[in-house]
């Protein structure tokens, strides 16, 4: 159905819903009299509606359609100065009791959060369309894929959703079907518009609340159009929920890339690997392999998050349950990764980069040389000069790209496999400029799980906060993890045991730097060595050394076709400076205090084995 049929005025609501279900229809009808919409659209996820979308958005100057010759298909937008990145402070888990969210949440308590929330919404879509916006996370049908429900009053969420995620008629049948519990999920901007009132490019509230109900699986998001805070399908269901999910249904729901590593001789091994936000993992997903490496392919499966679960043999598998992109674009380039820009070549929302005079885009690190002139994007003028004068950078560096990853130029054959692919090693990895050497092997699971769990790394700008300054992330789900992190390590622990084939654990690090605070490693397609002796490793096939923390491969242990890399360099990034460390265990116990009451034995047992060994 054309989608200007399904728009109605909100008095004959339920006239011509896409879907069946009484259940959905009811809550519509309820969601609509608490906060008053204009009119109801049942998003039905077609090409034509899509392009309707962004027409309007580009009428009322939310979208800006860039030049089609250079730029076919896609569409640019700034946001709100305020409304930038994720907001880890204004983010909730409402679970019946403040232990259950543990330490490392903001909680509250779900019923006074409920009626606050029903205050907020009430009214909160005046003047604006309700979208009910149907997804599914993973292929629709997929037996590890889940289901949701957005209802939002934001267009720019439908057209980025439909890129992220499967949406619309498809999935309103697999609701008909009543097979699988759908996660409700409620979003608006918090900007009502007044009878005649012009709206803003940006519509948003400068109060912000993400809330997840683990209990009931609910997610109410309110006062953001951006990212993570408004689709809601990505880090709010696929990480908070489904965290919650899987610790119930014993598998694993994790923010991690997929990659396949294809050999010469075609032997094919997928790895999974947990950087947090903005430390590499659309990058290493992507990475082309280097000079020396002929014959060598990397497939892409998914660039942020992993839904990770045991079969029948006790092997884990594991799917994307994303269906684009939202990639960092500051430093995204032609030499850096160009699977990116070829994805991002055509079909691709831009959020917060530079508009060129010509209608194109543009953004640090994209080229060597920038543009004589642009917009920044926040619409003002922007030129090399200026920039130099006041550090005024032209993209957000929190800018990004919304992509379809049926785009990118290695997405894995098998990458809609609704059994996934299987998981041969797990990978942990921050950014970390001094210490942690480039890459050591976990001795065994429980070490890989401490070393995981302990995992530091500096801030960036994916989330408001400290840029710079180091915290500890662990497995990357300091953000993301919906109940008590401790009960989250015993999760990991336990997962053992329902495997025959345990996956290793490494860790690396691309991040280190030289006294001149240059970074040791080239890093990007290079890491393409490292990933090698993993494989060989997981294959049985590479040498490594016993250290304190673990396995690290010696300067002859990797390989170094076409690279000249000098051993003095290596031995300096692989270093391991007892005195350091044993100020970063220090480190480690701070988290480990803060999550005391639920924190398993054997997460102290292996703190004193590093301790002894160090
Ligand atoms: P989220 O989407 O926020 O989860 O981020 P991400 O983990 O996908 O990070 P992404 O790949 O977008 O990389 C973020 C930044 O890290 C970019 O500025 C990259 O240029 C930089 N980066 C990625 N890989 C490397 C590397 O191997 N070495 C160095 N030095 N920088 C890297
Ligand atoms: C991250 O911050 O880890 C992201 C971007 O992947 S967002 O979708 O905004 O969470
Ligand atoms: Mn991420």
């Amino acid at each position: 159905m054309p989608a200007c049929q399904a728009m109605e005025t909100l008095n004959t609501t339920g006239s011509a819903p896409l879907c069946e279900n009484e259940h959905l229809r009811r809550w519509v009808e309820k969601t609509a009299e608490l906060t008053k919409p204009a009119a109801i659209h049942w998003v039905d996820g077609s090409q034509e509606e899509y392009d309707l979308l962004c027409a309007q958005m580009v009428a009322s100057g939310t979208l800006i359609k860039l030049n089609q010759d250079l730029w076919p298909g896609c569409y640019y937008a700034r946001s709100d100065a305020d409304d930038v990145a994720r907001v880890e402070d204004r983010t909730f888990i409402c679970s019946l009791s403040k232990e259950e969210a543990g330490p490392t949440n903001n909680w509250e308590n779900p019923f006074s959060m409920h009626k606050k929330l029903k205050a907020l919404f009430s009214g909160c879509m005046r003047g604006r369309t309700l979208y009910v916006l149907p997804f599914s996370m993973g292929p629709v049908g997929s037996p590890m894929s889940q289901i949701g429900v957005q209802l939002t009053d934001s267009p720019y969420v439908v057209v980025n959703m439909r890129i992220m995620a499967r949406i619309g008629l498809p999935v309103f049948q697999e609701i008909d079907k009543g097979e699988k519990r759908v996660v409700p999920c409620i979003h608006s901007v918090g900007r009502p518009l007044a009878r005649g009132q012009k709206d803003v490019p940006w519509p948003c509230n400068k109060e912000k609340y993400i809330v997840h109900f683990p209990e009931t699986r609910e997610i109410w998001s309110y006062g953001s159009g951006y990212g993570g805070n408004a689709l809601l399908g990505k880090k709010c269901f696929a990480l908070r929920i489904a965290s919650n999910i899987a610790r119930d249904e014993g598998w694993m729901a994790e923010h991690m890339l997929i990659v396949g590593i294809e050999n010469p001789e075609g032997e094919k091994t997928y790895v999974a690997a947990a950087f947090p936000s903005a430390c590499g993992k659309t990058n290493f997903a992507m990475m082309i392999p280097p000079k020396g490496f002929e014959g060598w392919k990397v497939w892409t499966v998914g660039d942020d998050i992993a839904w990770i679960r045991p079969d029948q043999h006790g092997r884990l598998r594991a799917i994307n349950p994303e269906a684009g992109f939202f990639g960092v674009a500051p430093g995204t380039s032609a030499k850096t990764n160009p699977n990116a820009m070829a994805t991002l070549a055509r079909n691709t929302i831009f959020t917060n980069v530079a508009l060129t005079p010509e209608g194109g885009v543009w953004w640090e690190g994209m080229t060597d040389e920038p543009p004589a002139e642009c917009l920044d994007w926040q619409g003002n003028r922007w030129t090399p000069e200026i920039a130099k004068q006041t550090g005024a950078k032209a993209a957000h560096p929190n800018a990004r790209f919304t992509a379809p990853a049926s785009q990118c130029p290695t997405i894995d054959p098998a990458w809609e496999d609704p059994d996934g692919v299987p998981i041969s090693a797990l990978l942990f990895g921050g950014r970390r400029a001094a210490m942690m050497p480039l890459v050591y092997e976990a001795f065994n699971w429980s070490a890989g799980v401490y070393i995981g769990a302990t995992m530091g790394s500096e801030m960036t700008a994916a989330a408001n906060g400290n840029v710079g300054k180091v915290r500890r992330d662990p497995m990357a789900m300091l953000p993301f993890c919906g109940y008590h992190m401790g009960n989250y390590f015993r999760h990991w622990l336990r997962m053992q045991h329902s495997l025959s084939e345990v996956p290793r654990i490494f860790h690396v690090n691309w991040f280190r730097k030289g006294d001149n605070g240059e970074f040791l490693w080239p890093g990007f397609g290079e890491n393409m060595r490292v990933l090698k002796w993993i494989i060989d490793r997981v294959h049985g096939r590479a040498r490594a050394k016993e250290t304190p923390i673990g396995w690290i491969p010696q300067y002859g242990d990797m390989d170094w076709n076409c690279l000249e890399y000098p051993k003095e360099r290596f031995d300096r990034l692989q270093a391991i400076d007892r005195t350091a460390w044993r100020a970063e265990v220090i480190g480690h116990e701070e988290l480990l205090i803060d999550l005391h009451d639920h924190l398993p034995q054997e997460m102290i047992y292996q703190r004193e084995l590093l301790i002894c060994r160090l």
